[in-house]
């Protein structure tokens, strides 16, 4: 087989075989084919496209091109969820415990934020002490034990996805449906749960701008899922405004501490029950999205959700009294409030640039070797549709200077955009694929 065939038929808009789709995947790995054949392929892709047959042979030779988790030994419905990014995204924190106390194993590997998104595993390193790499035999004890677990990458899962999405990154071939859908799927395949559950943001402050991207996206990863003998749905979730209130690592946990304690409501308490009702569906232990919400509404309101994330951090070394006395998680120096120049109804925030601000007061990496500031961020007083009058806050910065407290101030005030009209606050779930 040459790759320069390959290219050349992809490029006519020709059908691969699943034969010359392992042949790519494989001796790119192995360091066979060069960057530049495969950034033509890739280009080929992204203007082509892929038949459904195709994403699937594409996911399961980037599986296979690394170590699959085998999570066998754990007793019980193993339930993984992935969002494709956005800001103020806290849901792992919420869900995680709440499907957990509700009879679900949770055996997640999650990432580290980049750019203007968070990562669950810098959130949860605001427990002092709370360790990501615990092993893996560890890990599945764990899940067995209290039912989850939340760890970093251990097994040297998806190489292929590693090396595809650095180049993907420098080549202008990210924003292909078939490349993305394969990207994520190979990842949460390997990782070896029953059910996966997708949270795919839509809007300014995510991947996927548009609500018929994002409807391609979740049909496309729900597919692969399916076809894969996954139980699997998408949610399509707003992204044209932070979820919740708080962007910034050890606010976020903050503020997923106060969903589970029933003090805080909105949008994040929606979405994780939206999410979690997704998955007590996978799993049959209910059929009715009615009735798994009023099971994880119970988790919450009984305490036991709040206490399995104690348990979580307690399991991997964390200092689990933080869960009860958030005063003992970072907390930055300054805390400036942000007042209005302009009254009116809060019509539009820039959710990428908020997600921005956070990163520049120290709380996000510009390159993966960055270190980060978990205390820092933001927190939003104000949401799309609110009334705000002028001098009232738009929400307080979380800052380790005063100066930069102010510079974040006067960009937050840049992000937002007001009607003198009443404005509709958007709807959160858009649409949900199963
Ligand atoms: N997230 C991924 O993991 N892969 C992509 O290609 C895009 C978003």
């Amino acid at each position: 087989m040459l790759m320069t065939d390959l290219i050349a038929k992809k490029r006519d808009g020709g059908e691969l075989s699943t034969e010359e789709i392992r042949f790519v995947i494989n001796d790119y790995v192995h360091g066979k084919i060069a960057d530049y054949q495969m950034s033509a392929m890739c280009m080929a892709i992204l203007f082509r496209g892929m038949t459904d047959r195709e994403t699937l042979d594409l996911t399961m030779a980037m599986v296979h091109s690394g170590d699959v988790v085998d999570l066998s030994s754990i007793k019980g419905v193993k339930a993984d969820k992935h969002s494709t990014g956005g800001v103020g995204d806290k849901t792992s924190l919420i869900l995680c415990p709440m499907v957990a106390a509700c009879g679900l194993r949770v055996a997640k590997m999650s990432g580290r934020g980049l750019g203007h998104t968070g990562g669950t595993l810098d959130k949860l390193e605001s427990f002092t002490g709370y360790n990501i790499s615990i092993g893996e035999k560890r890990f599945i004890d764990n899940v067995n034990r209290i039912g989850l677990s939340l760890i970093g990458q251990t097994a040297d899962i998806v190489p292929a996805d590693k090396k595809l999405y650095a180049l993907r990154d420098v080549t202008g071939t990210v924003p292909s449906i078939p490349l993305i859908a394969s990207s994520i799927m190979s990842k949460k395949l390997a990782s070896g749960a029953d059910i996966i559950v997708l949270d795919v943001k839509c809007g300014n402050g995510a991947f996927m701008k548009n609500e018929k991207q994002a409807w391609e996206l979740a049909r496309s990863l729900t597919r692969i899922g399916k076809l894969a003998g996954k139980k699997c749905a998408a949610v399509i979730t707003d992204m044209n405004q932070p979820l919740g209130r708080a962007v910034g690592n050890a606010l976020e946990v903050k503020e997923a501490i106060s969903v589970l304690q029933g003090e805080t409501k909105g949008d994040l308490l929606e979405l994780c029950l939206t999410l979690g009702g997704c998955m007590l569906i996978g799993a049959d232990i209910t059929e009715e999205m009615e009735d798994a919400q009023k099971m994880l509404q119970e988790a919450i309101d009984s305490g036991a959700a709040l206490d399995k994330l104690a348990q979580l951090v307690s399991a991997q070394d964390g200092d689990a009294q933080a869960v009860y006395d958030t005063s003992r998680l970072p907390l930055a120096p300054v805390q400036l409030e942000v007042p209005s120049k302009i009254s009116g109804y809060l019509s539009h925030i820039e959710c990428e640039k908020v997600g921005l601000i956070s990163m520049h007061l120290g709380g996000g990496r510009a390159t993966k070797e960055d270190k980060i500031d978990l205390s820092v961020g933001l927190v939003l007083n104000k949401k799309v549709g609110d009334h705000v009058e002028s001098g009232e806050s738009l929400g307080t910065i979380h800052a380790q200077t005063m100066e930069s407290a102010q510079e974040a101030a006067q960009l937050l005030r840049d992000c937002c955009t007001f009607s003198n009209a009443p404005v509709e606050p958007p709807k959160l779930i858009k649409d949900i694929i199963v």
